[in-house]
């Protein structure tokens, strides 16, 4: 039967944490850390900024996050430096099972929508380069409601993009505060569980399906 499936892109379909390959000359061996603090203070920034309702774009979020872990791990960046680690922010590449996947899920008829925090624009850009954009019918993101995930509110936008009720829609991601987030809005979720030793939160809200990848996911929808 054909669902209607929103996709986070960060985390489930790119892999913000290759970004320390992208660091590494810059870095050297603190590039790991440095890519993780990225990812952690990105996040970081949006549950404060919804707490504070002091909504500024993704982009802002990334850039801010980006300046306070090259601080916290001792990196000079140059202004130039900067805005290069931005624009290869959109060049990171999708995970292997993504395209695949995609291509399962797209023949069973499912309605697929990518679904991000990140700003329409800078996602299509970067579903594009990662060869995933052809797989889907939309891209859904946060900043047309101006909060962040997991805001109730997102979740509803995004099921009345798919023009569905919130119940007949599926929230598929690899960030356990997305699935929590989705599900406590009343839609069903998959969580991507691409690390084994990846821990889900122990708030009693637990997802409807957990998949190691997109292509089990095809497999088990
Ligand atoms: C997203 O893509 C931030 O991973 C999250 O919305």
């Amino acid at each position: 039967m054909p669902q209607a499936l929103g996709f986070d892109i960060y985390g489930t379909l790119v892999d913000p944490l290759r970004m320390n390959e992208r660091l590494r000359p810059l870095a050297g061996e603190r590039a790991d850390r440095f890519s993780e603090l990225w990812r952690e203070k990105q996040i970081e920034y949006t549950f404060r900024r919804g707490l504070m309702r002091s909504y500024a774009d993704f982009g802002v979020c990334t850039r801010q996050a980006l300046a306070f872990a090259a601080r916290a791990v001792g990196v000079q960046l140059s202004e130039e430096n900067e805005q290069r680690l931005i624009e290869e922010y959109q060049n990171l590449p999708p995970f292997p099972d993504v395209a695949p996947g995609m291509e399962a899920l797209r023949s069973q008829g499912h309605a697929m929508v990518a679904f991000s925090n990140g700003v329409e624009a800078t996602a299509r850009t970067l579903l594009q380069r990662a060869g995933v954009l052809s797989y889907l019918d939309d891209v859904v993101s946060v900043d047309d409601v101006k909060t962040f995930k997991p805001d109730p509110e997102v979740y509803r936008y995004l099921a009345r993009r798919l023009q569905r009720p919130v119940d007949e829609v599926w929230l598929i991601s690899s960030n356990p505060f997305d699935v929590i987030g989705a599900k406590a809005a009343g839609l069903k979720a998959a969580w991507v569980r691409r690390k084994p030793e990846a821990v889900f939160d122990p708030w009693g809200i637990e997802p409807d399906m957990v998949v190691p990848d997109i292509e089990e996911l095809a497999r088990k929808l």
